[in-house]
């Protein structure tokens, strides 16, 4: 059945039908309803009417929208949501809570769980359209945005792999990175940010002459200089994205030492992001335990007794480089 409004817009039902929607409920008559309603506006709808049955579903179908009930046995929505949004795949599907409840206490939890919008039960079918338009919108710049965080990572993930002496280096460091933070006690945001930067920071090479970068021996004066570029090109291809914006200080600074001795800036102490005083430790720690075509790769107790050298001359942040340490002797980091 078509409504008013496709008539008018023949190009909307078309657009809508691209649009998978998961209603969880475990109503039936509730779900029916809804399915009566979106599938008429053109929209494909997924049924799930528990939350086991949901979570395993949104693996598989990836759907653009989740109208998610509250009140349901075993897992209720809350749950549900807050298992969603805590994990990469699916963190960024929006999700309307349908409740009954009109108490501002749980519209609390919900936005707690991270739920992107609510709406009370019995819904107004105007509005119930309008909210899931205005989230698909939503869902289609998300997903523009995680088109180029992907062409970004992909581009460090070649850099990484293809390096014939440094191969793997970013992932090292991301990994040990992002356990240095949560041992910090930062938030999961900052954490997750780390992670990212970790990953990005020397994605800047791209620009770095090849035969210069692979040199088996010492840099002269002038290529040392062209390959100190790499910091600050880094933080320039990621300038335009936006996700990249909290990364850029710390792809920038990770060259910086505590004692002003660092790169491009010679910032000194607090001074230096603090993701990029982590990433700093862990990125030299990695060179120094690496293998090179005219050297072998330190043990990693010279290579952490060198830092603490270098840490009594003022190289390096000892609130951070002490918890490094403990971290890699207790041995659970990959080296
Ligand atoms: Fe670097």
């Amino acid at each position: 059945m078509l409504a008013a409004e496709d008539i008018k817009q023949p190009g909307a039902k078309i657009e809508a039908a691209r649009v998978n929607i998961l209603v969880v409920d475990d109503n039936h008559s509730n779900v029916e309803l809804l399915e009566a309603l979106l599938s008429s506006r053109g929209y494909n709808i997924l049924k799930a009417y528990n939350g086991e049955d949901a979570l395993s579903l949104v693996e598989t179908v990836h759907p653009h929208i989740i109208l998610l009930d509250v009140m349901m046995p075993r897992m209720d929505g809350y749950e549900v949501c807050r298992k969603l949004k805590g994990k990469d795949t699916t963190r960024f599907i929006p999700v309307i809570m349908l409740t009954a409840l009109s108490d501002i206490d749980d519209k609390i939890k919900g936005i707690e769980a991270g739920a992107d919008d609510f709406i009370s039960k019995p819904f107004q079918r105007p509005e119930l359209l309008a909210r899931v338009k205005s989230l698909v919108r939503v869902k289609n710049l998300l997903e523009e945005l995680e088109d180029a965080r992907n062409v970004i990572f992909s581009l460090a993930t070649v850099l990484d792999v293809n390096d014939p002496y440094t191969h793997g280096h970013s992932r090292r460091v991301s990994d040990i990175a992002v356990n240095l933070a949560a041992s910090l006690g930062l938030s999961p945001q900052e954490q997750n940010n780390i992670r990212d930067a970790g990953f990005l920071h020397d994605i800047g090479k791209v620009a770095t002459d090849k035969d210069v970068l692979h040199k088996p021996g010492a840099l002269n004066g002038k290529e040392y200089e062209h390959v100190k570029q790499h910091p600050v090109v880094g933080e320039k291809i990621c300038s335009p994205l936006k996700f990249a914006k909290p990364l850029l200080p710390m792809i920038r600074s990770h060259h910086e030492r505590f004692n002003g001795t660092g790169y491009p800036d010679g910032l000194t102490g607090a001074d230096i992001p603090l993701g990029a005083r982590i990433i700093g430790i862990v990125d030299l720690y990695d060179a120094l335990t690496s293998a090179r075509p005219y050297r072998r790769g330190m043990p990693q107790e010279v290579a952490l007794e060198v830092m603490k050298l270098e840490a009594g001359k003022g190289y390096w942040d000892r609130e951070i480089l002490m918890p490094f340490v403990e971290i890699m002797q207790q041995g659970t980091q990959p080296h």
